[in-house]
């Protein structure tokens, strides 16, 4: 079938979306995920403030699961041991919250974390290309960040396309992430366009609990 999906895909729900009254119980309910994304914000850098270093510690407390760390934050190499001492498996920085994007990336690898770079869809994707041969993870936003529930910018596709073609001519197996309004109705589009990692939050952690939705998720790219 012409259609199959071309590659494994990683899916990543946000604990961004969960019942933090519940928060050990909805870290059991995505263990068949393949990582926990933990969107950390500040205020600062986008218009909104989640959660910082105790509550990422107590989710590695709570689960096995890779923990995949998205700073939204100004300055981030401030705190990255912080995240590393707190439990990140991989670091994720914005190329625009930072003057020294690439001390930023040395300091992750330093540390021994996977390193992620990520970009708002504003900004072009050459921003990245300089740090291609560096990083683990390239997450391609696809909203403004600093709120979960949002709706998929279709542009993001082309975005995907892009880096996809960039990574295959240049032999790179780095993971491709996605991260904002992904669906059960989108998600196939997006892996075709390239992605090999989707970020969901609030179409996992729905109102029939957050196992359904990932399983949705999982049906829609089978
Ligand atoms: C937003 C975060 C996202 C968010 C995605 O700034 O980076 O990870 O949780 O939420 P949904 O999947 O609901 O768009
Ligand atoms: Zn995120």
């Amino acid at each position: 079938m012409t259609d199959a999906v071309p590659h494994p895909v990683k899916l990543a729900p946000s604990l961004l979306a969960c019942d933090f009254t519940r928060f050990g119980e909805e870290l059991r309910a995505i263990e068949g995920a393949d990582w926990a994304h933990v969107d950390v914000m500040d205020g600062a850098f986008v218009p909104n403030i989640s959660f910082g270093l105790p509550i990422l510690a107590a989710a590695r407390r709570a689960s096995p699961l890779f923990m995949d760390v998205h700073l939204m934050i100004e300055r981030p190499e401030r705190y990255l041991r912080d995240f590393a001492d707190a439990g990140a498996d991989g670091l994720t920085v914005h190329v625009e919250s930072t003057p020294h994007i690439q001390r930023a990336v040395d300091m992750i690898r330093d540390l021994g974390k996977k390193v992620g770079i990520t970009l708002n869809p504003g900004t072009p994707l050459e921003a990245l290309r300089p740090l291609l041969a560096d990083v683990d993870l390239i997450l391609v936003m696809s909203i403004n960040p600093g709120f979960g529930g949002q709706k998929f910018m279709p542009s993001s596709l082309e975005r995907l396309r892009t880096l996809r073609r960039w990574l295959d001519d240049s032999g790179s197996k780095v993971e491709l992430q996605v991260d904002g309004g992904v669906t059960p109705q989108n998600a196939r589009a997006i892996v075709h366009a390239g992605a090999t990692c989707l970020v969901a939050g609030s179409a996992v952690y729905g109102p029939d609990g957050a196992q359904a939705g990932l399983e949705r998720l999982r049906e829609a790219i089978k």
